[in-house]
């Protein structure tokens, strides 16, 4: 299907994916593909619009029409810098929710797909190696557990000066799990192929290393 080279990471929220992935992408040159972002902005414009995150059509027809540009330092959604607006529990959590459907899925894939450009791609998701991307020559699982997601979490969220309860990120982690893994459409879960990483006693240099020495196996680098 493609012949660009894919890296494709999935796993749960706040397994560190996205930290990986940016700096993967930034030593390989390739491509960066957040595929949760675009579950947000359709969560995001959904409200925008006043449609329930529950319109299966009409939000399968905003994300198939998404107006949306990702530059250097922000994210505009028709016109509106929402680069903050998409990051936050309850962006992340109507993210999950229109992700479970499957139109709204469906509308994103060919959007996913034409990320993958030369010299080569690194895409971050749930699906990445099971349904967008199943010929991706590199495919990582990457996983901690919710305790320790959820701790990473709210350090995060202090560090930036912001409000934050343990108990209530760790129960928002638990439902989101629940949810992305046990839905009917490519629900969250390794390839046959990919290599799992649990990274709760990892440190992000110790998991990039392990990526790195798969990519250099598989000859990308
Ligand atoms: O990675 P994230 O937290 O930004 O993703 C937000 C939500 O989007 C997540 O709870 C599940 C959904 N998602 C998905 O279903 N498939 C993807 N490839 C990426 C994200």
């Amino acid at each position: 299907m493609q012949s660009v080279p894919v890296i494709a990471i999935d796993g749960p929220s706040g397994s560190g994916k996205g930290t990986i992935c940016k700096l993967l992408a930034k030593n390989l040159g390739y491509y960066l593909l957040d595929s949760g972002a675009l579950y947000r902005l359709v969560a995001v414009a959904a409200d925008h619009h006043g449609v329930s995150v529950e319109n299966e059509r009409a939000l399968a027809d905003i994300a198939a029409h998404l107006d949306v540009q990702f530059l250097a330092d922000k994210v505009v959604l028709e016109g509106e810098d929402v680069t903050l607006a998409i990051r936050t529990e309850t962006a992340g959590m109507n993210a999950s929710k229109v992700a479970s459907l499957t139109l709204v899925r469906k509308a994103l894939e060919e959007r996913q797909r034409a990320f993958a450009e030369a010299p080569g791609l690194v895409a971050d998701g749930r699906d990445m190696g099971t349904v967008i991307f199943p010929q991706a020559q590199v495919k990582v699982f990457l996983t901690a557990s919710a305790e320790e997601r959820a701790d990473r979490r709210y350090k995060q969220l202090k560090s930036k000066g912001l409000d934050a309860s343990l108990p209530d990120i760790l129960a928002d982690i638990q439902q989101r799990d629940e949810r992305d893994m046990k839905r009917a459409v490519a629900p969250l879960k390794p390839a046959a192929d990919a290599l799992e990483i649990d990274c709760t006693h990892m440190t992000i240099e110790e998991v990039e290393q392990q990526v790195m020495a798969l990519i250099t196996k598989r000859g990308l680098h």
